[in-house]
């Protein structure tokens, strides 16, 4: 059998596996916490120093969190798929499509963000909030698949 360490990653294996993790906390920590901003700001007026002040926390939040660690968490977990060799495994498909749906629930962020603070309020809040119980869902179902694997 294989030792886990004979893959293209060597003995760096369980180092980019804790990098892996590492980057997934803050890029989910992310994913919950912008969204949040987002039913604050709306509750603001156009134009107002409280709604640039929100537009501005956003935009860091954004850029200095969510879009690094979610290039990471792709880096590191495909190094981590070639090292093990499982493509094909069904597990790890699912995993990559609720994968491929958090990063698209990143789009939206981004998208919704651009509309706030161009001052259009698209969604009343009880739509934001169930928008806020995706990222929570997609995650719960994703570590089901990585640690389970029930397929
Ligand atoms: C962005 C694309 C991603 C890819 C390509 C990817 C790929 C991988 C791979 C290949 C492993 C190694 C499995 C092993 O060592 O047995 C792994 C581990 C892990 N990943 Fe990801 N991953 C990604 C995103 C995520 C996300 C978003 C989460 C959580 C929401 C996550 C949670 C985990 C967990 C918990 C482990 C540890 C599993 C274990 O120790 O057996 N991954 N990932």
């Amino acid at each position: 059998m294989l030792s886990q360490y004979q893959g293209f990653l060597g003995a760096a294996y369980p180092w980019v596996k804790a990098a892996h993790l590492t980057f997934v906390i803050f890029w989910i920590a992310g994913l919950f916490i912008v969204p949040r901003y987002y039913i604050h700001h709306q509750a603001t007026t156009p134009g107002s120093a409280e709604d640039r002040a929100w537009i501005e926390r956003e935009d860091k939040a954004r850029t200095v969190i969510l879009a690094p660690a979610m290039l990471l968490v792709w880096l590191l977990g495909l190094m981590l798929a070639v090292h093990l060799n499982i493509w094909g495994q069904y597990w790890f498909t699912a995993k990559l499509a609720l994968v491929l749906l958090l990063t698209a629930y990143q789009g939206w962020i981004g998208s919704y963000g651009r509309k706030l603070a161009a001052g259009h309020r698209e969604l009343d809040d009880k739509k934001l909030r169930m928008m806020n119980e995706l990222p929570g869902i997609l995650t719960a179902l994703i570590v089901v698949l990585v640690i389970v694997r029930p397929f």
